[in-house]
């Protein structure tokens, strides 16, 4: 498929059948994504692929946890975007979703951050041109998933991406994109 045709239909999924993936794929999806620029070429990004249940039981209810008090405190746009989106504490989808992959960024190496969400881009991407669906899921704590997932302190989990077969009907209506006028100024 051509770049523009996956970028364009790419879209946050939050509800996944329960239909396996195989490790195989997962294994092609971190292969393309680490074909992703990074600072000095450090590649300051590891993946911890978990389809283990009872192990996505324990980030479900740790994350569930974590957002509930981040929806107890939320006010103002944020509260506004989240209601529109129909975003609420329950994240179904963390145990509904064949796999996650929890992503780690190496901290200290240079441009980590950066590095690690082109990577990030790429991977969704990829996650796209398997005919699969993810979700940038950023939950309001992440700290637990080192100790869970026995990765060292030296990285920072910044993303669970659930990956697998779509269970709903995208209202593209909720995913508008700005118009080109509003999102360059040429100077010539
Ligand atoms: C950095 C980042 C963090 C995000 N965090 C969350 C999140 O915590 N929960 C969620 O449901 N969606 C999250 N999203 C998904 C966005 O809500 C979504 O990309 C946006 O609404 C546009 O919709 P689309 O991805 O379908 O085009 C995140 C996206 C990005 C890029």
């Amino acid at each position: 498929m051509a770049i523009v045709e996956l970028m364009k239909k790419r879209r946050s999924i939050r509800s996944y059948k329960i239909s396996p993936i195989s490790r195989q794929v997962i294994s092609r999806i971190i292969e393309a994504a680490s074909y992703a620029p990074s600072g000095l070429n450090r590649q300051p990004w590891f993946f911890v692929a978990v389809s283990n249940l009872d192990l996505k039981e324990k980030i479900r209810q740790e994350c569930e946890k974590h957002e509930q008090r981040f929806y107890d405190h939320v006010r103002g746009s944020f509260k506004e975007s989240l209601s529109f989106l129909n975003l609420s504490p329950v994240k179904s989808f963390l145990t509904e979703a064949p796999y996650l992959i929890v992503a780690f960024a190496k901290k200290g190496e240079p441009y980590w951050n950066e590095s690690m969400w082109i990577c990030i881009g790429y991977t969704i991407l990829k996650i796209q041109e398997e005919r699969l669906a993810s979700l940038t899921y950023t939950p309001p704590q992440m700290s637990f998933l080192n100790e869970m997932l026995d990765i060292s302190k030296k990285y920072k989990a910044v993303a669970i991406l659930p990956i697998g077969y779509p269970n709903e009907k995208v209202d593209l209506s909720k995913r508008k994109r700005r118009l080109i006028d509003q999102l360059v100024r040429f100077i010539e």
